[in-house]
This record gives structure tokens, sequence and C-alpha cells, in this order.
């Protein structure tokens, strides 16, 4: 490997790649998306657009980075030229912008693990409340999210071998034993299958315009789809690697993660007679109820190690997002690593207050007039995920189909897989990049513009 660094094995770009697309997006925010969309019809829909759009559009998107072997933007400039440049920045502009309200989130996380471990969380009588209270304690959570900030940069300083391969090689396989075992305990619970039922048998009359486009922007914030994130991966992945495979494995992780996190929450929030459709707090409100009646001091121990997993899968997810503007900085501006990272941390630290604050603390930043009245946090994160990630999608797509050919694409991938060209999965992977990603996308991501700006009620 060259000295921007690399990943030294399959295993530890996939695990790194899947530690970045397993996050808060499989198991806080799936859950509470799946619960506000009509449950298993969510689902199915999710399904079927991660493996009809999302696989060939992460395959897509390291085929780009391994090319060009640089960050989103100069990826995008050596392939297509400078214009086609911009497309990089757009993604990393996103980057900050998602990490700046996932870091509060992830924050809120650490101070779970905290509470739970080392104070009396799971003495409280009501956990909606509990929640209330917590997300507007402006201290709190200022000092656990700069923790969660400090701690990603430091993993992120000591580069891609050192701190991304071999954080994620611990943490990922640790998180799935906890989430199964846990899973176990929640469906012996009472009516759990009332859970079950309405996590795995879909109503498909319950489908509108809205699920459909919630489905695709949670599909492409679960991948880490859409911002160069797997371009600037990608870059640092060897010639030897079969990328279709990676792709493969890095979805299904993924997707299996995302659908335990469903399959541990819904039998819970009937067992507790919770309603589903909470949104944001659904995770925090739930869980603690499971550890409580385990008692003060298993309840603790497992708690406390559901919540610090938790952070761990934020962590890795944190990582990648700050990787991708800080990959710029480094390849582009020749700015040495650390104070890039340092540079970067402290602006998006700073651009999360404003979410931070939104969840009760400041009236202002908690009900947008020019927003449907909704907190900053859905703002920054319906923009900037929901929004613009399936619009980057779209535009990748657009500039393989249009700019760099996929027939270049298909001699990247036949690197490290032989028998790739003239194969089905060439044709398959060519003609949805081509046709399908974006014009669906293209159509999809306007909709999703119309309807959160200026409303689309009479379709739905
Ligand atoms: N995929 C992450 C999650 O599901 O939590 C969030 C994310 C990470 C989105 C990295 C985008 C990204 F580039």
């Amino acid at each position: 490997m060259d000295s921007r660094g690399g990943f030294t094995s399959r295993i530890g770009f996939i695990l790194a790649a899947a530690g970045s697309a397993v996050g808060l997006g499989n198991i806080w925010k799936f859950p509470y998306e799946t619960g506000q969309n009509g449950g298993a019809a969510f689902l199915v829909i999710y399904l079927a657009l991660t493996f009809l759009l999302c696989y060939p559009v992460m395959v897509g998107e390291i085929a780009i980075g391994r090319k060009a072997g640089l960050d989103a933007y100069g990826s995008y400039n050596k392939l297509g030229g400078k214009r086609w440049g911009y497309l990089g920045l757009y993604g990393i502009i996103c980057g900050i912008m998602i990490l700046s309200f996932y870091n509060v989130v992830a924050g809120w996380a650490f101070g779970y693990f905290l509470e739970i471990s080392f104070s009396d969380l799971l003495e409280e009588q009501n956990y909606g409340v509990y929640f209330g209270r917590y997300v507007v304690d402006f201290w709190d959570n200022l000092i656990f999210s700069l923790c969660f900030m400090v701690i990603t940069a430091f993993i992120v300083i000591k580069g891609v071998q050192k701190g991304i391969e071999r954080a994620s090689k611990i943490m990922m396989p640790t998180l799935f034993v906890i989430l199964v075992a846990l899973i176990i305990y929640s469906i012996t619970l009472p009516n759990a299958m009332d859970g079950i039922r309405f996590y795995l048998l879909p109503d498909f009359s319950e489908i509108t315009l809205e699920t459909l486009y919630s489905a695709m922007g949670q599909a492409f914030f679960s991948l880490s789809l859409g911002m160069g994130a797997l371009i600037t991966y990608g870059s640092y992945v060897s010639k030897n690697q079969n990328v279709l495979k990676s792709a493969a494995t890095i979805t299904l992780l993924d997707i299996s993660v995302a659908f335990l996190a469903g399959l541990l929450i819904f039998p819970l929030v009937f067992s507790q007679g919770q309603s589903p459709e909470q949104g944001p707090a659904l995770v925090f409100v739930v869980l603690p109820g499971i550890f409580q009646t385990m008692g003060p001091v298993l309840g603790k121990i497992v708690g406390g190690g559901f919540f610090l997993l938790l952070c761990f899968a934020a962590l890795t997810s944190t990582i990648s997002l700050l990787e991708v503007p800080v990959a710029y900085f480094v390849d582009e501006k020749k700015i040495p690593r650390k104070i890039s990272v340092w540079t970067l941390a402290t602006l998006v630290f700073i651009l999360g207050l404003p979410s931070m604050l939104s969840q009760g603390a400041v009236g202002a930043f908690s009900s947008l007039s020019f927003y449907q009245e909704k907190s900053t946090l859905d703002f920054v994160s319906e923009v900037f995920s929901d929004i613009s990630l399936p619009l980057g999608g779209c535009l990748m797509t657009f500039f393989i189909a249009t700019r760099w050919g996929t027939h270049k694409m298909s001699e990247e991938l036949s690197q490290g897989n032989p028998n790739y060209k003239g194969s089905f999965y060439e044709g398959y992977i060519n003609f949805t990049i081509r046709y399908i990603c974006p014009v669906l996308l293209g159509i999809f991501s306007l909709l999703i513009i119309i309807d959160k700006f200026f409303g689309l009620e009479q379709l739905r």
C-alpha cells in the first residue's frame, strides 16, 4: 500500500465498511421509522429497495474510490473533471452535517450507558418522561457528545489501519452476539407476539408515498451511501479484492443488524403496552424497560453492555463520517492529518449545537416555523440525509452512466473478480446503474423535496 495507508485485509475492509453502515441508523432510526410507517409493509419495501437500488449504488461507489484512489472530491475530479468534483464536495458537506446531528444522538447513547451502569436509571418509573427530561439537559448533552467527538477524532487521527480497522474488528462481532441474546430474552415476554406480528405481517394498504421515500432515505442512510463515504473507504481497498462480494457482505451485515434490532424492539414495545409510533425517542424509552425486568444487577450489566455496544456501533459510523472530509483536507489541501481532524471535529461539534438544543431546550431551535414546526435535529437529518443521500446516489449513478462509463466501471470491477465481465452480475449492475437508479432515484428525490417543503397531501 502507498503512503495514504490502506486496509490490510479483505476482512478489515469489510468490517470497517460494515462498521460505517451499522450504527444508530440500524438500532435507533430503523425501528422508529418502521414503527411510524406501518411496520412490516415498510420492512418489505426497505428490503426490496436495498437489493434493487442500494446494492448497485454501493458497488459503484467502491469502484469509483478504488479506481481513483482518492477522497470523494479528488475521485470525481480525477475520473470526470473538475465540474464533477463538486459532486464530491456535495458529499463532503452532507457528511459534515450528518455527523453534526449524529454526534448528538450518539451522546444520548453514551449518556444512557453511563446512567445505567453507574447511576439509578433502572429505578425510573416512566422512561418516556425520563427521556423528555434527559434531552433538554444542556450540560449533560454537551459533555457526552463532546466526549464522543473527541474519541472519534482520536481514532481517525490514528488512520485507516491502526484506528479504523482494528476498532471495527472487535466491536462488530460483539454487537451481533448481544443483540441475538437480547432477542431470545425479549420474545419470551408477555404480548411479545403482537410485536412480531406488527413487524413481520405486512399490511400493504398502509403504504403511502411517504412510506416509499422514508424507506429509500433510511436505506441510503443505513448503508452510508450517496455521500462518498464508500468512495473514500474504497480508495483504501486493494486491487485484488472482489468488490462485488465485499459489497454483498456489507449489505447483508447491515440488513441483518437492522432486522435484528426490529426483532428486539417491537416485541418490547408491545409487551410494555407502548406505541410503536413515538419517533426518535423509541429505543430510549423502550429498551430500559427490558433491562429493568432483569433485576438491578443483571439489568445494569446487560443494559450497560447494550448501550456501550450501541456507542461502539455509532463510533464506527462517526469515524467514517469524519474520515470523508478529513481525506479531502489531507489529499487535496495537503493539510496534515492531525490538524485536519481537530479542525473538522471542532467545526462539526459547533454545527451540532443547534440540533443539541432543539429537543425543547431552546424554543427557536425546537420548532422551526419554516419547516412544519419540526426541530432543528429533524430538519438537518431530513435535509442532509433523507433528501440529500438518495439525490447524491442519483447523481453518482448519473456520473457513471454518462461520464465515467459502465465499461470502465466493469474494467475496475473485474480486478479481483476475473469472471465478472460477461457475467449476469455485470449485466445487472450496469443496467441498474445506467437506467434504473438515475431515473427512479431522481423521481424519488424530487418527490421528497416537494413533499418536505410544500406538502404533497393529495398523494398520500
Ligand atoms: N450508516 C450509518 C448508520 O446507519 O448509523 C450512518 C452513516 C454513516 C451515514 C456514514 C452516512 C455515512 F457516510
